[in-house]
């Protein structure tokens, strides 16, 4: 019997790399899946990849960052499926740049899909996750525990994110309704190839070695057993964990040498019409 049996999960972000996974996984463990994402060709992707794994799957077009886009996603998938168990908000992407290199419009664009989306998806499923005692997924990363230079508007992001999910992860407990902070540390996606518009470029190239990547599978897998056990905050890959304890015992080593790299690299921020950029925040 899988983890899900029977349930119905939302997954934003589904179009592709985590999210994409993740919904498959949720229905290899008995659930019906909803799908939200801005592209719909590559949700219809995944709603096939779902139903050949025998559970049913909704394409409901989302953008997390306009209002009302969440609550008819969680309205089309109670209106098809009866109930909602599980809603994932995963939707994000990295601004990166140094602070004085970016404008405070790449900050508010970077804070609308990573945090208030985040809580954009929370808003709209909690009164649907109340009746069913369900779980909310919430996809942070390392670099919400982990500052690191050039990627300020990214950690910051995370950062709020993780304050929000542990500080509501209280409030909702009474409530039966669990939430989890997922920080995935490096996984393999499409994140490092989209710009600081949202906008993928499909010829960048992964600055990640492979070695240190994490598959999209193993990734879900274990998202999906986190959420299912309600865990509070889990990191997912050996290496987020190390830094994170490195960060927490070290701090002021770890501020060392990211001051150090600060001079070595150069910045990785690009304005449209730019050629795109060698690397990628994220982790
Ligand atoms: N991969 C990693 O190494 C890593 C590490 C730490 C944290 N994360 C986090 O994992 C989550 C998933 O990212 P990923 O790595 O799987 O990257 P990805 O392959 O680029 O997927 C990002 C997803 O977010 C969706 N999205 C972006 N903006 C959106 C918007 N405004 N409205 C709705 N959907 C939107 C994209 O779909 P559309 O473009 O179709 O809308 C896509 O499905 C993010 O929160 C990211 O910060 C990833």
């Amino acid at each position: 019997m899988g983890l899900f049996e029977g349930k119905v999960a939302l997954v934003t972000g589904a179009s592709s790399g985590i999210g994409a996974a993740l919904a498959l996984e949720f229905a290899r463990q008995g659930a019906d899946v909803a799908l939200a994402a801005r592209r719909e060709d590559r949700l219809a992707r995944v709603a096939r990849e779902v139903e050949a794994a025998g559970r049913r799957a909704l394409v409901v077009p989302c953008d997390v960052t306009r209002d009302g886009d969440c609550e008819r996603v969680v309205a089309a998938a109670v209106e098809r499926f009866g109930r909602l168990d599980v809603a994932m908000a995963n939707a994000g992407f990295g601004v990166s740049g140094r602070f004085d290199e970016l404008t405070l419009a790449d900050y508010r664009r970077q804070f609308e899909v990573n945090v208030f989306g985040v809580m954009r998806t929370m808003y709209a499923a909690l009164p649907e996750l109340r009746k069913t005692r369900g779980r909310i997924g919430i996809t942070g990363s390392v670099s919400g525990i982990v500052p690191l230079p050039i990627t300020s508007a990214y950690s910051a992001s995370k950062f709020a994110v993780r304050g929000l999910a542990l500080a509501v992860c209280d409030e909702l407990r009474a409530e039966g309704v669990s939430v989890t902070l997922i920080e995935p540390g490096f996984v393999v996606s499409e994140i490092r190839k989209v710009d600081n518009l949202g906008r993928l470029r499909e010829t960048a190239r992964e600055p990640i070695p492979k070695w240190l990547l994490l598959a999209t599978d193993a990734a879900a897998r274990k998202i999906a057993r986190a959420v299912a056990r309600r865990r509070r905050e889990v990191v997912l890959t050996f290496h987020g964990k190390f830094g994170a304890w490195a960060y927490r015992h070290f701090p002021r080593t770890v501020h060392a040498f990211a001051a150090r790299s600060v001079g070595e690299r150069r910045s990785r921020s690009f304005r449209p019409g730019d050629p795109p950029p060698p690397d990628r925040p994220a982790g």
